[in-house]
């Protein structure tokens, strides 16, 4: 299949859903016969950033480099799927300037800090809390949200199966050359 290459950057709080949300889209696009790539701190953090922690200026230097390597990919004709925190503003915008407006599709997965922290799923929010972990995103380090994403998914008010729908209904056009 042709296919138009382009940066889904997927943006939101820890325990947004940002991953589960990346994952669920990379396996549709896959299905329909894209060439996607997948790009989130299981194989970024371990690997190329491990020398970053979470401090502001590794943050910075953790989303530009996935700026950079994100950029090689649709070079190589790819459909490259990100899921990071990627908390400040300034930072996304530089990406999208990296790659050109026209392949930057943001999306913020947009869920209240209450509820990610309810969830807890890694039992991070608790240990911040606890003051264990330091600059923890939305405790003591902040989340700018970005102001018109391509896509906003509201993952409190949906199930993930039909937000990985609407994601798809709206991101599938963009990617298709005719
Ligand atoms: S960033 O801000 O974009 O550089 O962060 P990212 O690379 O996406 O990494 C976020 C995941 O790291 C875990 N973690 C933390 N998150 C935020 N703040 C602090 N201090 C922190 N320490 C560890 C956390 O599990 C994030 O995973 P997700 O998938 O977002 O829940």
């Amino acid at each position: 299949m042709k296919q138009k290459p382009k940066l889904i950057w997927f943006t939101g709080l820890s325990g947004s859903g940002k991953s589960t949300l990346a994952n669920g889209t990379e396996v549709q696009l896959h299905e329909k016969g894209f060439k996607t790539f997948l790009l989130d701190g299981d194989n970024v953090r371990a690997g190329l950033n491990k020398d970053l922690g979470f401090s502001e200026e590794d943050r910075i230097e953790n989303i530009r480099r996935i700026g950079e390597v994100s950029k090689l990919m649709l070079d190589a004709g790819l459909i490259v799927i990100s899921a990071f925190i990627s908390p400040f503003r300034h930072d996304r915008k530089l990406i999208e300037q990296l790659v050109g407006k026209d392949n930057f599709l943001e999306i913020f997965v947009d869920c209240p800090l209450e509820i990610c922290e309810q969830r807890d799923v890694k039992g991070l929010y608790k240990k911040a809390r606890q003051g264990i972990i330091q600059n923890f995103t939305g405790i003591n380090s902040p989340y700018e949200k970005p102001l018109s994403p391509f896509l906003r998914v509201q993952t409190d008010q949906m199930e993930l199966d039909k937000a990985i729908q609407l994601i798809i209904k709206k991101v599938q056009p963009e990617l298709k050359k005719y």
